[in-house]
């Protein structure tokens, strides 16, 4: 199908029809209390073009957790400082293990493998902290800058489900710290990324917040360039690796984008220079990504022939 005459609402509704039978075979996330409770059958999609247009279905416009897809915005927002090297404590590859494994940490002398598991992720938000009095407020209204909603807001109650939980993330920090790879002290650290992973989005705002990878790091929300073009291919190449942890060559496979997962059951992904997609459904598979998402992308690629291959 040529990519101007795709009926995305089309597509959209067809997809909403179709992933009916996949409802009930994951589970929400358990291990975060706060996210437990949210109702499974819950399914958004948005699809927003470089060309403006937006097309919304089913909870689109709904609200949830944003958990582990926050790791894609705090990445682009140190990668816009120009004076940082962050490739020195952190890795670019594809880690073959959960996003909260410990294992690999210890043996590689405390450089994570790439910046989206969760080892990773508290490290570029170590960098941030370090160079910041206020990191959680900045990271908010960085967000909120690309989606251009003023609502997206750390949900406490989420935030502190998770610090009362957050047993391993807090054993990964502390072993990060004996390497000395962590400068921020880890009760700090661990609050600034509980409280990112806390914010809250719809599908709408995150297809938004994530069009400057479509569109070679320039937001049309915000309308100004927030990367280089050279960072926004890098991105989108350690999204296509590293986005969905020990899952990624099989989404790669089914859906072809690169895309970010989270915890909450959102998924983000894009093609560039075309559109950003972003799907919402809360019951994880068993490596920790939306299932009935997962599904829904690779409907929406392969009804659309749309990918980067
Ligand atoms: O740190 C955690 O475990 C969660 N706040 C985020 C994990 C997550 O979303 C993994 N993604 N699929």
């Amino acid at each position: 199908m040529a990519e101007n005459s795709v009926d995305f609402q089309g597509v959209l509704a067809e997809i909403q029809d179709e992933i009916d039978p996949f409802f009930g075979q994951g589970k929400n996330a358990g291990y975060i209390p706060a996210l437990s409770d949210v109702p499974g059958d819950k399914f958004g999609m948005a699809v927003h073009t470089v060309e403006g247009e937006e097309f919304l279905i089913g909870d689109a416009q709904d609200d949830f957790s944003i958990q582990s897809i926050s790791k894609l915005f705090t990445l682009m927002q140190v990668l816009g400082f120009d004076d940082i090297d962050i490739w020195s404590r952190v890795g670019r590859e594809p880690s073959g293990t959960a996003f909260n494994s410990l294992v690999q940490l210890e043996y590689e002398k405390g450089i994570p493998r790439n910046p989206f598991i969760n080892a990773g992720a508290i490290v570029v938000t170590d960098i941030l902290a370090s160079r910041s009095a206020d990191a959680s407020r900045r990271i908010g209204d960085y967000y909120r800058m690309l989606s251009g909603n003023l609502s997206n807001r750390v949900d406490e109650e989420v935030a502190l489900s998770e610090q009362d939980h957050g047993y391993r993330n807090a054993a990964l920090a502390n072993l990060m710290r004996s390497f000395d790879n962590i400068q921020t002290p880890i009760p700090d650290l661990l609050d600034i990324y509980f409280r990112q992973c806390a914010l809250t989005t719809s599908c709408a705002d995150l297809a938004k917040a994530a069009l400057p990878l479509a569109c070679g790091g320039y937001s049309p929300i915000a309308q100004k360039q927030v990367l280089s073009t050279r960072d926004t291919k890098r991105i989108n190449a350690l999204l296509l690796t590293c986005g969905l942890y020990d899952a990624v060559g099989s989404f790669a496979y089914k859906v072809g984008l690169p895309a970010k997962s989270g915890v909450g059951g959102g998924i983000v992904a894009v093609l560039p220079n075309k559109f950003s997609v972003a799907v919402w459904s809360p019951e994880l598979d068993s490596y920790g990504n939306s299932l009935v998402g997962s599904k829904a992308l690779e409907l929406f690629t392969t009804k659309t022939d749309l990918s980067i291959f």
